[in-house]
């Protein structure tokens, strides 16, 4: 088993949450790539399992969205560089590049020692604190290479 215990009660709790098995299908993935740091095929029969829906279902929900990794885990820092417009006018563009070059890997990677993933983003929402750029759940706003630097420096 892919799943232990633990991640199967915790999609379990999610039933009366939702009118349907086929609608804890996303937060079903959620909870398992947050867990594991991907979602191993493996994963997918397992949950489609248990929410009693043909593996393709859950194969097909996760495909749709690039935010599930599927071929390794996560690095344990995801770094989302913003491309859309205000980030891009403001050095976006740059920034990614420079991380790129900092963390020797290319958007949809992951350093080799597993400290980070990086990734390109639509905007965040932080357009007035452009450049944005998102690590984990927290957000960054008016970054500059020397900001950059000095979190890829924090990075465990
Ligand atoms: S364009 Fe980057 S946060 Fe909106």
């Amino acid at each position: 088993m892919t799943l232990d215990n633990d991640i199967l009660d915790a999609i379990k709790s999610l039933f009366p949450r939702y009118p349907t098995r086929r609608a804890v299908v996303l937060p079903a993935l959620h909870v398992v790539q947050e867990r594991l740091g991907w979602v191993p095929p493996a994963a997918v029969v397992e949950i489609a399992r248990l929410l009693e829906l043909a593996p393709a279902e859950v194969q097909d929900a996760l495909s749709f969205y690039g935010f599930f990794k599927q071929d390794r885990p996560l690095g344990r820092a995801r770094i989302w560089v913003c491309r859309s417009l205000s980030c891009a006018a403001r050095g976006g563009e740059d920034l990614l590049a420079h991380l790129c070059a900092r963390l020797g890997i290319r958007p949809g990677q992951t350093t080799p020692d597993g400290r980070a993933t990086l990734e390109v983003a639509e905007c965040l929402g932080a357009c007035e604190q452009a450049p944005a750029v998102l690590v984990n759940q927290t957000l960054h706003g008016n970054m500059t290479k020397e900001k950059i630097d000095a979190l890829v420096d924090a990075l465990e």
